[in-house]
């Protein structure tokens, strides 16, 4: 006899998850099972209007079409050769990101963390074969509050306690200054400086936008001191902002370019480190790679993602829709929200602390049915795929005005 089929509610899979998942996230009581567009559904068929889009994973909504029509094409061919081989998906993705980024050469990797490794990699072999370093002295600046992601390496220059504590030694070599400020990444580059290592707008600490001439300011410093800037575009890049890369707000092109996230249109971990041929042809056959990096259902859909991106549909989405975002958030200014940042379809959104911690709204949200995650404390980060309609746009706003007027 067979035994009945049982179907598990979101409760007792959350309860199943307890003793056996790692529990190094603390996700909202909600479990999803389907998704389509900005939408997705939970196993009992609740729905809720996605306005965190995967941390930017999703910029294109869940299972775009062309995303996935690329996907399966490529599932019924060939999903992965290794760079042992060649494979026939590789030459066009690189090409099409290079030329949509301005950059010349493409280092194909998987997730964020990897392409923030490989770009301290590459900057530290630039510093020593090109700039002139001597041998293990290269030093990387980067800024306070940053996140770049999880390893060992990565988390040896956050400062970030919960990050840190407890998985020390660190890697050296990073120097840390106060974002947003000019005069002390002048005072922390010096000779031995082989990159200067920053998010153009800084998403984990609460999509925090620096001044106006930041970012061209760090260009033309690390020009005249002879050193790379490394802009880590994995959350604010790809049409997030309004423009295919944040550092085109400010006219700059770095040298290096970290992509990740939503370069994988929501199905298949990518990312790539982007860089002129001078940085990137420092690296020769052994010296880094990964077995899965460039792998040609990785490559598939990342160039589907590009087509999207060449359109500048997105782009121009993003920076329409996303002063209809800033107008209903300066509405709620007063009325439970002390202050907020955004560009684009991108808000850190500061709450009232009397109201409740970012956390708390984020439950009270789900509970109206739209999904959020706070960032630290009481901010809340609003990031909605770019496929977003205007009217969905309100009526999560209009949900987050409820939730705040009510107090959670
Ligand atoms: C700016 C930035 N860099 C790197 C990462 C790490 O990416 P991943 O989680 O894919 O390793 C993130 C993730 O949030 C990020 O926001």
């Amino acid at each position: 006899m067979t035994a009945p089929v049982r179907t598990r509610t979101s409760a007792d899979l959350i309860h199943a998850e307890e003793p056996v998942l790692a529990h190094n996230y603390h996700p909202l009581p909600v479990v999803v099972a389907r998704a389509e567009g900005t939408w997705v559904e939970d196993v009992e068929g609740r729905r809720y209007l996605d306005m965190l889009a995967g941390y930017s994973a999703l910029n294109f909504g869940h299972r775009h079409p062309a995303l996935i029509e690329a996907a399966h094409r490529q599932l019924d061919r060939l999903t992965l050769t290794s760079r042992a081989f060649h494979n026939d998906r590789l030459a066009e993705f690189a090409e099409r990101l290079a030329e949509l980024t301005g950059l010349d050469m493409v280092l194909p990797m998987n997730t964020g963390a990897e392409a923030v490794e490989s770009g301290i990699k590459v900057a530290r072999k630039w510093a020593y074969e090109v700039k002139g370093v001597p041998a293990d002295q290269a030093t990387i600046v980067v800024a306070a509050e940053n996140f770049h992601g999880r390893t060992t390496t990565i988390v040896s220059f956050s400062t970030d306690e919960t990050a840190r504590a407890g998985f020390g030694p660190f890697t050296p070599g990073f120097r840390i200054v106060p974002y947003n400020d000019l005069a002390a990444l002048e005072a922390a580059v010096d000779e031995t400086t082989a990159a200067v290592l920053l998010e153009p707008i800084q998403g984990e600490a609460g999509v925090v936008i620096p001044d106006e001439g930041y970012l061209a300011g760090v260009r033309e410093l690390t020009r005249r001191k002879g050193c790379l800037f490394i802009a880590d575009e994995i959350q604010s890049g790809l049409g997030r902002t309004g423009r295919t890369l944040a550092v085109e707000h400010e006219g700059v092109v770095p040298d290096v370019l970290l992509l990740g996230k939503a370069l994988g249109g929501g199905i298949v971990p990518v990312s790539a480190v982007v860089a002129r041929r001078d940085v990137l042809g420092v690296l020769r056959p052994g010296e880094h790679g990964s077995t899965f990096g460039g792998n040609p259902l990785a490559a598939a859909v990342g160039t589907a993602v590009v087509e999207l991106l060449e359109t500048g549909e997105f782009q121009r989405r993003a920076a329409e829709l996303g002063g209809l975002l800033r107008d209903g958030l300066a509405e709620l200014v007063g009325k439970g929200v002390v202050g907020f940042r955004s560009r684009g379809l991108w808000a850190g959104v500061d709450i009232d602390p009397a109201i409740g911690t970012g956390r708390a709204v984020s439950g009270r949200l789900m509970e109206e049915g739209v999904l959020v995650k706070d960032t630290h404390g009481s901010t809340i980060r609003l990031a909605p795929p770019l496929t977003i309609t205007g009217e969905e746009l309100r009526a999560a706003l209009g949900s987050l005005e409820k939730v705040l007027v009510r107090r959670v």
